[in-house]
């Protein structure tokens, strides 16, 4: 399917092909900066997060205009729990109505709408409204949207390592079978493809326990940016800089 391309401020990007482009296949997004959006504007932090969903809409549909395979966004960290509970429950609003209203159009478009992190701690409405998505969705292809809810990467590392340690015990796995493929196709981010290009709006450079594992070699682009301000052109000029770097892998490069 050929999505019409609507937004001229990916244009640029999206006209060449694939490889002319040196698109990042997998794109993450620390979505930072809807509390002080809001208090910019005199209102309570749950204004700032609303219109972060419009920006998580234009998000989506800017990968979905580039051609970029997968994007990650962080909506919700395991240390996110100790914001105020009236700031959590409607953080799980918003996640749920989103997943709910925006299905139709997401599927429409060709978006398979995937969950990382551990779930069962979420209201039993969320977790239907995940279910919901990821089952109508499975088997789109056009982009792979991952939200990251109740999410840490160390969270899912020691998951890892726990289920291996367990196989061991079990006499299932052998120690020495441990390799670093082995640990990686566990993680909950094993169906995406590596992580290439790690955006955070907001302006802080953390990474704030997102991807650890997956971070390794991603490059990290930094936008000035509060996320419900966030356009297709900042995703354009991230993959610019981003396009603009030279990987090495570890190795020396050209
Ligand atoms: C960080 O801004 C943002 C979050 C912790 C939540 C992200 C949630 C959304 C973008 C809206 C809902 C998401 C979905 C997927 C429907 P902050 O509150 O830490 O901002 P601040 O740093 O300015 O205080």
């Amino acid at each position: 399917m050929r999505v019409e391309i609507l937004n001229p401020e990916v244009q640029g990007l999206a006209s060449l092909s694939r490889a002319e482009r040196q698109l990042p296949r997998h794109v993450a997004i620390i979505m930072d900066g809807n509390g002080r959006w809001a208090r910019q504007r005199g209102h309570p932090r749950s204004f700032g997060h609303e219109a972060g969903v419009a920006a998580v809409r234009r998000a989506i549909r800017a990968a979905l205009d580039i051609g970029v395979e997968a994007l990650t966004l962080f909506a919700f960290s395991t240390e996110n729990w100790r914001r105020p509970a009236g700031e959590v429950e409607f953080l799980w609003h918003l996640l749920q109505r989103h997943l709910q209203d925006d299905l139709p159009e997401l599927h429409a478009l060709g978006v398979r709408v995937m969950i990382l992190g551990e779930r069962q701690d979420l209201p039993q409405a969320v977790q239907r409204a995940i279910a919901a998505a990821e089952e109508v969705t499975a088997g789109n292809d056009r982009l792979f949207c991952a939200f990251a809810v109740n999410y840490g990467g160390r969270r899912d590392i020691t998951r890892v390592a726990r289920e291996l340690a367990e196989e061991v015990r079990r006499g299932r796995l052998r120690p020495e079978d441990i390799s670093e493929d082995l640990l990686e196709k566990r993680l909950a981010t094993a169906p995406l493809p590596s992580l290439d290009l790690l955006i955070r709006t907001g302006g802080e450079m953390r990474v704030s326990n997102f991807l650890l594992w997956e971070l390794a070699y991603a490059e990290f682009v930094s936008l000035p940016v509060l996320w419900p301000d966030f356009e297709a052109g900042h995703m354009s000029q991230a993959i610019q800089e981003y396009q603009k770097r030279h990987r090495r892998f570890g190795g020396v490069g050209p």
